[in-house]
């Protein structure tokens, strides 16, 4: 690690590339910076009134140098904005076959959950190679997750999720902070990501205690939340069934067609009014808004989740 460089360590497969990106801009405003300058210098000399009663001549503007100068800045521009466009959708739409990670802000921690039932505060393991899909959450007020060396950051915002993705390619320590003042002890709520090769992380996740796994968990509270008296798996009753729900499309009541991703099933727990599945009636499921912390949502999720898929395990 450069101990004195200006530039963390790229320690993710899309380092590299926001870096160049960064470099670009900076250099595009360096060079329209300085040929500004110089411009404005030479002319101001070139062009100085040299005696008081000097009239300087008329001039006609030229349509070929107006073009000139408008085109290519705006050429620059959407090289910039396109780059930036296709880097930015790159980096927010996880792959499908990414490696699930649950992490909640809450001040002033980071509360980091495997679906296999290992937990940690502060400390994240992922492994090289594999795209880590983060899913974020926060207890209370705004957070922002950030790790340098992945040139990952993002906003952690009550009543949402958010769910980023990187792929680590160098093991190592990385510092993970967060970005977003959220209190008196904002500068203490950071702590480290472990990147390990997957032999490593595989040894890691055996060794390391671990509880009831995600999805058991949230199947306890499943049964604990009565959820499971009307949403009987793929049976039609009072309520949807949750069989082969996640992840599929669901027709709305009101003619709309959404997808059932996390936050469209966080959603339906907590103001189960808000969309309703067509064929259903509104104010048949009570709101668990309070009753859930974001931790048990997480895992209510995770089971549903596993309810579309039950084969599907984590190599
Ligand atoms: Cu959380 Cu700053």
């Amino acid at each position: 690690m450069g101990e004195l460089s200006p530039f963390p360590v790229r320690a993710s497969a899309a380092a590299g590339e926001v870096d160049a990106l960064y470099f670009f801009i900076v250099a595009v405003s360096t060079i329209m910076t300085a040929l500004i300058f110089f411009v404005v210098l030479s002319f101001a000399i070139k062009y100085r009134r040299r005696s008081p009663d000097e009239r300087p001549r008329p001039i006609h503007g030229s349509i070929p140098l107006e073009i000139t100068w408008s085109v290519i800045p705006f050429g620059i521009m959407l090289i910039m904005f396109g780059w930036g466009t296709k880097l930015y959708f790159e980096l927010y739409t996880p792959p499908k076959n990414a490696l699930d990670v649950y992490v909640t802000g809450k001040q002033w921690m980071w509360k980091v959950n495997y679906p296999e039932g290992q937990r940690e505060i502060n400390e994240l393991h992922v492994p090289t190679g594999r795209a880590i899909r983060v899913t974020l959450a926060s207890e209370d007020v705004i957070h922002s997750f950030f790790i340098p060396a992945f040139r990952t950051k993002h906003d952690v915002i009550p009543g949402q999720y958010v769910a980023i993705w990187f792929q680590p390619t160098k093991p190592g320590r990385y510092h993970l902070f967060c970005a977003e003042y959220c209190g008196t002890q904002h500068s203490t709520m950071g702590g480290w990501v472990t990147v390990m090769e997957p032999a490593d992380y595989e040894a890691w996740l055996a060794g390391t205690e671990r509880g009831a796994s995600m999805v058991e968990e949230g199947a306890k509270l499943f049964q604990q939340f009565g959820c499971a008296n009307c949403h009987v798996l793929n049976l039609t009753a009072r309520c949807p069934p949750l069989g082969n729900v996640y992840g599929n499309p669901v027709k709305l009541e009101d003619g709309r067609t959404v997808i059932a991703d996390e936050a469209y099933l966080r959603e339906s727990i907590l103001n189960p009014n808000a969309k309703i599945v067509a064929g259903y009636k509104r104010d048949v499921m009570p709101s668990f808004q309070g009753q859930v912390s974001e931790e048990g949502l997480l895992q209510l999720i995770a089971y549903i989740k596993s309810l579309s898929n039950p084969n599907e395990r984590r190599p």
